[in-house]
């Protein structure tokens, strides 16, 4: 099939997503600004067709934008998510008809121009955004599921807990992406780390896992805690991770559907950088640094290489038994319940179900060179941010892969982030 059908088909499909998670919400819900940290789900979609408009119909096609006036609105960094909701923005009706309008011009394009990266590039955009909706939608606590097809959860009781550890040999490895696919300009370039022996959790820890840390006292054992950590903790009364709610019947948690009993054996979510580092020098481990997480996912010592996914060269597919992205059950699966995805060294879950936040601050790979817009990365780097990897069940499979870097703030909890431990060998 010629790319530029390729192409069409997944701009289609991804575009079909954007809409499916919107369609069940009232106006008001797609309208209001829910919460200061996430941006009213009409700014995303508006935003999503000003980025299109940008990059496929007047960089890419030389052709002037649809809508000038709307540029700075919608642009994320000029105007930042704490500054949103107060805005004079698109109402829901206006701000599909920007994305029909774009798409058809941005179409037009294509059929002129052929393919290029920025399709790609904007492509992944809109995927990205989904997460970033589906983080909106559950904070929200709308208590309407998004409009997607969601399989069965898995249940059934674990065989991990995330206490399990994998050997990860010393040694140099290859980090970053390589040449010649998609990548971003973060995961550039590829450069060669050498690091110790070390090891790392089999899997995610587990929800079980967890409650064992906040029901045995560790939210009040300061000794476990940084002191940023600590005065983060107090200041807003953190007892919990994000999202879970002691009652009668035991522990619930608050998922982008409703609540839930919490599941023992599911990762657990919604830490902040803060939670997992305290959880980790609780159990005499910590988290992992990026270069180590990337080593455990990819590297296959005996060949010498990096693999672009922990089971192999091939991206994942849904329903392959290989990683839980796609949200395919709107939340995680089991900690370690697909096999097919282990990595060389035998870690587990590596991509998808939730993202790991790392020891590492966000920061250039030596030579980075920023592509092809400063605000993607280099505006972040070495400011405070935390890398996180992995993806998570709301990640897109496209998106996801052993050398994509995500970052944010140590106190931030919407994110689907967990932990994995490590241990120096
Ligand atoms: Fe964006």
């Amino acid at each position: 099939m010629p790319v530029a059908t390729l192409i069409t088909g997944a701009l289609e499909e991804a575009r079909q997503r954007t809409l499916d998670l919107v369609a069940p919400l009232s106006d008001a819900d797609v309208e209001c600004a829910h919460s200061a940290l996430m941006s009213p789900l009409v700014w995303d979609l508006a935003h999503i067709a000003a980025y299109e408009d940008l990059w496929l119909v007047h960089r890419h096609g030389r052709e002037p934008l649809l809508h000038p006036e709307w540029a700075a609105m919608y642009d994320a960094f000029e105007t930042p998510r704490a500054v949103r909701g107060d805005l004079p923005l698109l109402d829901r009706p206006a701000a599909l008809a920007y994305l029909d309008d774009v798409r058809d011009r941005a179409l037009r394009v294509l059929d002129r121009t052929g393919p290029g990266e920025v399709h790609e590039m904007v492509l992944r955009h809109e995927q990205q955004h989904n997460e970033t909706m589906l983080q909106a939608i559950e904070l929200a606590r709308l208590g309407r599921a998004p409009g997607l097809a969601a399989a069965p959860r898995p249940s059934g009781p674990g065989v991990h807990t995330g206490l399990e550890a994998v050997e990860v040999p010393g040694g140099p490895f290859v980090m970053g992406a390589p040449p010649g696919r998609f990548a971003f300009d973060n995961e550039r370039p590829r450069h060669r780390v050498e690091l110790p022996a070390f090891r790392i959790g089999r899997t995610p820890v587990t929800n079980a896992t967890f409650l064992r840390f906040t029901e045995g006292g560790g939210y009040q054992r300061r000794e476990w805690w940084s002191d940023e950590g600590w005065s983060w903790k107090e200041d807003y009364d953190i007892t919990h991770p994000g999202g879970w709610a002691a009652g009668p019947e035991g522990w619930r948690q608050w998922r982008v559907d409703g609540w839930a009993p919490l599941h023992p054996a599911e990762p657990v979510v919604h830490l902040s950088w803060f939670e997992a580092g305290a959880f980790a020098r609780a159990h005499r481990a910590r988290l992992p640094s990026e270069p180590e997480w990337e080593k455990a996912a990819a590297w296959d010592q005996e060949r010498g290489v990096s693999r672009p996914y922990p089971w192999g060269d091939r991206p994942p597919a849904p329903g392959d038994g290989r990683a839980n992205l796609d949200h395919t059950g709107l939340g995680p699966h089991p900690a370690g319940s697909l096999p097919g995805g282990a990595s060389p060294c035998g870690a587990l879950g590596m991509l998808g179900d939730v993202w790991e936040w790392t020891a590492s601050e966000f920061a250039p790979y030596p030579g980075f060179a920023a592509h092809p817009y400063r605000e993607y990365s280099e505006v972040f780097f070495a400011r405070g941010y935390r890398a996180l990897r992995g993806g998570s069940w709301a990640t897109r499979a496209r998106v996801a892969s052993a050398t994509f870097r995500n970052w944010d703030l140590p106190q931030r909890r919407q994110v689907f982030a967990g932990v994995r431990l490590a241990w120096d060998a």
